[in-house]
């Protein structure tokens, strides 16, 4: 009998199998499989013998012989940046850079290389432009360095090659999808081929104790094609988002084997290059709406750092036997329960609304502390009473109507009073966790979304 040519193979983990399947047997995903052409060699071991060629086999240590003195970690010029590395790029690692084509990824990486350049011989490989776009991109970015070394390749041994006789401090790799290995018959970009460049590129990264970042596309799902594999291989994996619209650029981390992934970056997008954000709170509040009804500032922790936001909601009578429900940066599956929360313990009727959650400038609220300014915001809109402009809410709401307190109190209060806004709603509880003195802004502590409404006044 002969064989079949194709196979199927499961974009999240790789899984290979004769038939197609809707929903893959290696990690249970729907729809992931597609057909591909069956690899003539063992697809894993065509990386191993690309990249292993001259490795010496490894020795057998016990724990306290491993040296981590000299381990430093490179800084980037970009506290933003190094901030969500968990401070600076360690030696050897391999770091995935994800995001939307067009987001800032090759920008953000070419523009660390001026300061990088000063220290560090750098290998830029471009696999999707040319080296006179690079080049005009560099100067337009202000990118000059004599140690930045640039090479367009897309064949992945001819890079590894390249890496072992340049023997660069550190390696970009723009993009892992367009990397390929002979040797395998697929096209790149497919899973096969991203899985086998990656491997084979860490084997360079670890063998020689390189740092190299790798820049990977992210599909319509928001997935990096094969993620679940890459993921694996890499250390650290890092998303760069952004409305496409709006100017600014989020950085964090899905992993990071080096430090917290609760950290974010913040950029800008500005006619020369990314511009970093240290005070994101204040060009989130930015060009906010006075005196209307319908938003209210939100101050939530991204990581260790206090942010102000501004949550928006739209209540307005629905012309649709289920009423929507939609929210942008905030849990979708929490508004239907703070509608009922309000329903039931406040008596604000939502059964006949749409209602709508807009978060502005593409942040996501992923934390408890967000559900107060959800919910005000929210009752703003369906009574038309404003929020006034110096108030700023946080606090978890229970499904008894209570506020419940949340952690860090006294850091958020303490940016809101920084940014000059004037009162803050916060549970009551959290009333004694405050115990330093913050000038300049009255706590206004509650116990249940009824109160938190009534302390709006109006
Ligand atoms: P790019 O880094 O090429 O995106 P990626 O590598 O993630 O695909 O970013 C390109 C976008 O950034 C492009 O739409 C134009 C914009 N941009 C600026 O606004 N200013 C700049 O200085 C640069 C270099 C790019
Ligand atoms: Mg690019």
């Amino acid at each position: 009998m002969t064989k079949s040519k194709s196979v199927y193979v499961c974009s999240e983990c790789g899984y290979e199998a004769a038939k197609w399947f809707g929903k893959c047997p290696g990690c249970g995903e729907w729809n992931t499989m597609s057909e591909q052409l069956r690899e003539s060699q063992p697809s894993v071991s065509a990386a191993r013998r690309t990249a292993a060629s001259g490795r010496m086999p490894s020795e057998v240590k016990r724990l306290d012989e491993i040296d981590t003195r000299d381990d430093p970690r490179y800084q980037t010029g970009m506290s933003e940046l190094d901030r969500v590395l968990g401070g600076g790029i360690v030696k050897g690692s391999l770091m995935l850079l994800g995001g939307a084509p067009g987001i800032g990824k090759s920008t953000l990486l070419l523009q660390i290389c001026e300061y990088l350049g000063k220290s560090m011989n750098i290998l830029y490989v471009s696999g999707e432009e040319s080296g006179r776009q690079l080049k005009l991109r560099a100067v337009r970015l202000g990118v000059s360095s004599d140690r930045l070394l640039v090479l367009t390749e897309t064949d992945c041994e001819s890079v590894i090659e390249s890496i072992r006789q340049t023997k660069p401090d550190i390696v970009i790799i723009d993009s892992i999808q367009t990397m390929c290995l002979r040797e395998l018959s697929s096209s790149p970009g497919s899973v096969v081929q991203v899985r086998e460049c990656a491997n084979a590129l860490m084997y360079i990264a670890k063998g020689l104790d390189i740092p190299m970042f790798l820049v990977g596309h992210i599909n319509k799902d928001g997935n990096i094609a094969g993620p679940k594999v890459l993921e694996h291989i890499v250390d650290a994996v890092l998303y760069f988002e952004g409305d496409r619209n709006l100017s600014y650029r989020i950085l964090r981390a899905a992993k990071n084997r080096f430090g917290s992934t609760n950290e974010i970056g913040v950029f800008e997008m500005i006619t020369n290059g990314l511009r970093q954000v240290e005070n994101p709170s204040e060009m989130l509040l930015s060009g906010r709406p006075v005196n209307v009804s319908g938003t209210c500032v939100a101050c939530v922790m991204e990581g260790s750092r206090p942010i102000l936001a501004e949550v928006q909601g739209l209540a307005a009578p629905s012309s649709f036997n289920n009423p929507m429900r939609m929210s942008t940066g905030f849990d979708s599956h929490r508004v239907p329960l703070l509608l009922a929360v309000m329903e039931k313990r406040a008596g604000y009727y939502f059964s006949r609304i749409d209602a709508y959650i807009n978060v502005v400038g593409g942040l996501r609220l992923d934390e408890p502390a967000a559900d107060l300014p959800v919910v005000l915001a929210l009752v703003s809109s369906l009574k038309d009473i404003a929020v006034a402009e110096d108030i700023v809410a946080f606090g978890e709401v229970g499904l008894a109507g209570e506020l419940r307190a949340v952690s860090n109190a006294e850091a958020r209060v303490r940016e809101a009073a920084r940014l000059g806004l004037g009162r803050c709603i916060l549970p009551h509880q959290n009333l004694k966790s405050i115990t330093g003195k913050i000038d300049g802004i009255e706590l206004i502590g509650v116990r249940t979304v009824k109160e938190a409404v009534a302390a709006l006044g109006g």
